[in-house]
């Protein structure tokens, strides 16, 4: 099916320096699809924001942060606050990201409070979701993501929950190359719209956006993206070099209607 819009935000972890990031979005710019209803994001380290920001100037692309904590100052070495974020320019942020639950011990707690701050702030969160491995084979997947959604969103208004960014990032499909499949994904999707449906109404479920990630590739995100209840994709390793995420939103591109 075709779609009105769709948002493929680039995740590029802990890779590229300022310069590399400069590069990329440089190279990026030259081969961008020009698409009303396609929005585009990339979200490098904390270090390379400004650099990148200044990059994209002029262009349709977004930058966003990968984490954000949710204290207004203080005592958190390590943390950079929505403030922080602000004052540099930056309203997006990715918050809960599996990597962060699984070696920076993140909680549904902590995404929870990361994801009211940044609302609170102004930015956009792109809240993460999903099961492991073990969660998937254990027949767990929507005990786990029902309660990643009510932990995780809990205490956000309708009108809150419509400008959070939800992103089903099933572990296992991340970086190894193994992507779930449409059906997999649709299936997952269309379970986390009916959860938000019971907890913000039909019509706030209907307009919040669920990305998906795990392995999306140039060739599979078509296919990915033209699922009813796909609205964009948190794209990993294929972000990373500019033609093929240049390749890879052109093939999205042409599911939107
Ligand atoms: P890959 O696309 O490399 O599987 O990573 C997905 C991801 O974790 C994006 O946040």
């Amino acid at each position: 099916m075709s779609k009105p819009r769709l948002f493929i935000a680039g995740n590029w972890k802990m890779n590229k320096t300022s310069s590399e990031a400069v590069a990329a979005i440089a190279e990026l710019r030259k081969d961008l699809p020009n698409k009303p209803g396609l929005e585009i994001a990339v979200c490098p380290s904390f270090l390379a924001l400004g650099a990148a920001l200044e990059a994209v100037k002029g262009s349709v692309i977004q930058v966003g942060s990968q984490n954000v904590h949710f204290a207004e100052s203080g005592a958190f070495t390590g943390e950079v606050s929505c403030g922080q974020l602000k004052d540099a320019g930056i309203s997006l942020a990715i918050i809960g990201h599996s990597e962060r639950r699984q070696f920076f011990g993140e909680t549904d707690d902590t995404v929870n409070k990361r994801t009211h701050a940044a609302l609170k702030a102004g930015i956009r969160p792109i809240t993460c979701i999903g099961e492991t491995l073990a969660e998937r084979q254990g027949g767990q997947t929507e005990a786990v993501l029902e309660r990643q959604l009510s932990l995780g969103l809990a205490g956000l208004t309708p009108e809150q929950m419509e400008k959070t960014v939800l992103a089903y990032e099933p572990v296992w499909a991340i970086g190894t190359g193994v992507t779930a499949s449409p059906q997999q994904a649709q299936e997952a999707h269309a379970f986390i719209r009916a959860k938000l449906t019971q907890l913000f109404g039909a019509a706030t479920a209907g307009k919040v956006l669920i990305q998906y990630g795990g392995s999306v590739k140039p060739d599979n995100v078509a296919e990915l993206m033209s699922q009813k209840d796909i609205d964009g994709a948190l794209v990993g390793g294929a972000s990373l070099k500019a033609a093929e995420f240049a390749t890879l939103l052109r093939n999205a591109a042409c599911v939107l209607s």
